[in-house]
């Protein structure tokens, strides 16, 4: 039986195909390649019923990975993230069935892990030696911890403005480390430079097609946590975008091999005010965005002034009836505090965003009565430390605690 029922890799724009034995990057058209699948093929090996009896990371889905031979498998544990219904904070919104997925409790504390541990993998099945990637910091993290697990060499460029805690991620590995004085846009420029000069592995966001695999697997997990049903609604925070075009992608592969039923839930990509292109091109009815000047937000992750697949991004919002929401940062901070006093989840500034635009969505009724809504909380509040300003009292050793 095989390990992957992968089949070749294919341009959305274009409809140019690749195979998938060899390196490639960007479509010739400047277009991300997306993988395809003989799903008809996996579908008569692999059903829901034989899921539950494998491990609980998310090779468990190998079958639709890319990933041919399983020696390549560069695991930390990744994947299966909980599924939590949260009931006081569904009741505070008047959100009749709410759940966090939450992504905090994987290898590096946020969902990159995913993107990392099967990009990596099939990196390592393709022969790379030494990759290369621009990053808001979280990602960084993970490639380079992934990367040193393969025993493959790192070069990792962020904004110095990234969150702290990402750096010594990164350095921990033995990656080569940068700072730059700017965005990850000018990030992702010197890595293009970089890569055609010593001839690395380019692992910028959509510029090798693997990552994106591994964040399907928060929707296979998500449709196979209800039981095959699928949610009304996913809220996630959107950044480059590739967790909800994965998301998408996962839930129509769902789809095509008959285990779920209906429409498909209505996708929504969550930003900050500071940094909205997606938004401001949903509003307007565009099938691209525009680059997003003098972008600034809290929620670091989702500072992505201009995504390489902003069209597949708002492609899926289009096609799920969805829609776009930009929260400004306050407003995400305050929902991150309720949600630590209400449920005890300490979750990202990103994720609070995605919670925060729930509200909204039911305040206006977009979110209808009855509906189900999943949150991906993307990264674990612990990881910026910042964002929380507190001033605890000071006691002296003898001092008694008074209330
Ligand atoms: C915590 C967190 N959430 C969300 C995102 C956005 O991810 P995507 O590129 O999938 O939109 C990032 C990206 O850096 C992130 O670190
Ligand atoms: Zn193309």
């Amino acid at each position: 039986m095989k390990y992957s029922y992968v089949s070749h890799l294919y341009c959305p724009k274009c409809s140019s195909t690749y195979d998938t034995k060899a390196q490639h990057q960007l479509c010739t058209c400047g277009a991300p390649l997306l993988v395809d699948y003989d799903l008809e093929g996996a579908g008569k090996v692999l059903s829901p019923e034989q899921l539950k009896h494998r491990k609980a990371d998310l090779w468990r889905y190998h079958e639709l990975l890319p990933v041919e031979d399983e020696n390549n498998v560069v695991s930390l544990g990744e994947g299966m993230t909980p599924l939590v219904p949260l009931y006081r904070l569904a009741r505070d919104m008047a959100v009749d069935h709410l759940y966090i997925k939450d992504e905090g409790l994987v290898p590096t504390g946020t969902f990159k892990a995913r993107g990392a541990a099967v990009g990596v993998s099939k990196a390592k099945e393709l022969g790379v030696e030494e990759l290369a990637m621009p990053t808001n910091g979280n990602a960084g993290a993970a490639w380079a911890l992934y990367a040193a697990r393969a025993g493959m060499k790192s070069t990792i460029v962020m904004p110095e403005d990234a969150p702290e805690i990402t750096r010594n991620e990164v350095a921990i590995s033995g990656a080569d480390l940068y700072l730059v004085n700017g965005l990850i846009s000018d990030a992702g420029k010197i890595v293009g430079r970089a890569v055609k000069e010593y001839g690395l592995y380019d692992a910028s966001t959509l510029k090798e097609p693997y990552r994106i695999e591994g964040k399907k697997t928060m929707g296979l997990e998500i449709a196979e946590q209800l039981g095959f049903k699928m949610p009304d609604v996913i809220l996630y925070p959107t950044g480059g975008g590739v967790g909800l075009i994965g998301i998408h992608k996962a839930l129509k592969e769902l789809k095509v091999l008959g285990w779920v039923e209906g429409d498909l839930p209505r996708l929504v990509a969550v930003q900050a005010t500071g940094c909205a292109p997606i938004v401001r091109a949903w509003e307007e009815g565009k099938r691209e965005s525009e680059f997003w000047n003098d972008s600034e937000t809290k929620a670091f992750g989702i500072n992505v002034p201009k995504a390489l697949g902003d069209f597949l991004v708002l492609d899926a919002l289009y096609e799920t009836n969805g829609c776009a929401v930009a929260v400004d940062d306050e407003v995400m901070l305050k929902e991150q505090e309720r949600l630590a006093r209400l449920e005890g989840s300490f979750v990202c500034p990103e994720g609070a965003a995605a919670f925060a635009a729930a509200r909204r969505l039911k305040e206006t009724e977009w979110i209808k009565e009855g509906e189900t809504v999943v949150v991906l909380n993307t990264g674990a509040g612990i990881k910026y430390p910042d964002t929380v300003d507190i001033q605890p009292e000071r006691l002296e050793k003898e001092a008694a605690i008074d209330k």
